[in-house]
């Protein structure tokens, strides 16, 4: 094998797709899928891949430092590509701890492991942290984030993941561990959990269900196809420089009301219902605290330097989306059961 890298989180949403295209794109690279099955996390997103030979899956949670250390004496990786972690900003509002632990601690585990593994005679291996958008705070009507704006993160999630960011710019630069660090803004796809807006709003569309839109609905994300990110994952892995931080965006920003007309009507069109049915199911709730205004991505760097950009536009990521939630009703029974339930009914009481 030509290299072993070790994937963190990959049985959850975005680590899903990365993991599979490493899986499928390099056949001589031994992929190692490190994941504890939170309720985020799901092996049904990989089963297509399960028993390709250059896959395994370890079953291991990134808090469990001795797990963590035996895996990377065990595999000797040459690269992590760390996508693990808490990621829903209202359950770090309700339980910031668990993200503190994890995003936090788990990353520092991780950042030992690699540390006590490669020494300072790290040539050619490579830290890959996968990011956030939300690590800048909040923008007013005008700008975008850069790769140099300051950091303001304004939720638990986000300071948890700000707080990862810093750990590992500080390996790289105290113990000289090469790494990359990626900050993202909001995914959408299939396999994405029914806790974030696109798939909960586009579940209880098909189960004719209130469309809980927080505040005004004036709040905007820019949105990026799940695959593409993958795919920038992918090229900033294997090309972008030691050190260097590059944002990720869709150039495809969105105020979430909008955002939410345009799924009724797209979801009406597919479920056969009169135009406007959908659009009847919103209900304007109470705002989340906190809430970040405006996110919006400048993702000209990593286009420029590396020739990355998104391939497929929201038109078409948005219909594949909603097709995939259409046949893929036993996937969403099973993550919608049990403890999901007791969460809406919390959230949304
Ligand atoms: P997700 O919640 O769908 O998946 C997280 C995965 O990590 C799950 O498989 C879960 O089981 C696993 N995990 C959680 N805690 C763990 C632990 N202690 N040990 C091992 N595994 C653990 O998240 P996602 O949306 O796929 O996000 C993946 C990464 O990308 C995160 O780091 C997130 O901050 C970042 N990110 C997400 C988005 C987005 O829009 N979803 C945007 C930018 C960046
Ligand atoms: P979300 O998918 O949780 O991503 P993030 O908070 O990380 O951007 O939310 C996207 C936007 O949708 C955000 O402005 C909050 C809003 N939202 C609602 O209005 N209602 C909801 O039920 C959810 C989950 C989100």
């Amino acid at each position: 094998m030509k290299k072993t890298i070790f994937i963190t989180g990959g049985a959850g949403f975005i680590g899903s797709h990365v993991v599979r295209l490493f899986v499928e794109k390099y056949p001589d690279y031994k992929i190692i899928n490190l994941d504890a099955l939170t309720y985020a996390g799901n092996l049904e997103n990989l089963k297509d891949i399960q028993g390709k030979p250059n896959y395994i899956f370890e079953h291991a949670d990134i808090n469990d430092a001795a797990k963590i250390n035996s895996l990377f004496t065990q595999y000797q990786p040459d690269g992590v590509i760390h996508l693990a972690a808490e990621s829903h900003v209202d359950r770090s509002i309700t339980d910031p701890n668990a993200f503190i632990q994890t995003n936090v601690m788990g990353t520092a585990n991780l950042l030992n492991a690699a540390k006590h593994l490669w020494g300072k005679n790290a040539e050619g291996k490579r830290f890959y942290h996968v990011s956030t958008d939300e690590v800048y705070g909040s923008l007013g009507e005008t700008g975008f984030f850069l790769e140099t704006t300051p950091y303001d993160p304004q939720s638990p999630y986000s300071a948890s993941k700000a707080a990862s960011d810093h750990l590992v710019r500080a390996y790289g630069n105290t113990y000289e561990m090469p790494f990359v660090i990626t900050n993202c803004s909001n995914n959408y796809g299939p396999n994405h959990f029914p806790e974030k807006l696109i798939p909960l709003f586009i579940n209880n569309i098909k189960t004719n269900k209130p469309l809980p839109v927080y505040g005004d609905g004036k709040y905007t994300r820019d949105w990026l196809f799940v695959k593409d990110h993958a795919r920038a994952i992918d090229t900033v892995f294997h090309n972008g420089r030691n050190g260097e931080t590059y944002n990720i965006g869709g150039f495809n920003e969105w105020q979430n009301i909008e955002l939410v007309k345009l799924l009724c009507d797209k979801m009406d069109e597919k479920l056969g219902r009169p135009a406007g049915t959908s659009q009847g199911l919103i209900s304007y709730i109470k705002d989340r605290p906190g809430h970040d205004r405006r996110y919006a991505i400048d993702a000209n760097k990593i286009n420029k330097e590396l020739g990355w950009y998104p391939s497929v536009t929201f038109e078409e990521g948005l219909s594949l989306t909603i097709d995939w939630y259409m046949e893929n009703d036993a996937w969403l029974s099973n993550v919608t059961s049990g403890a999901y339930q007791k969460y809406y009914q919390e959230q949304y009481k």
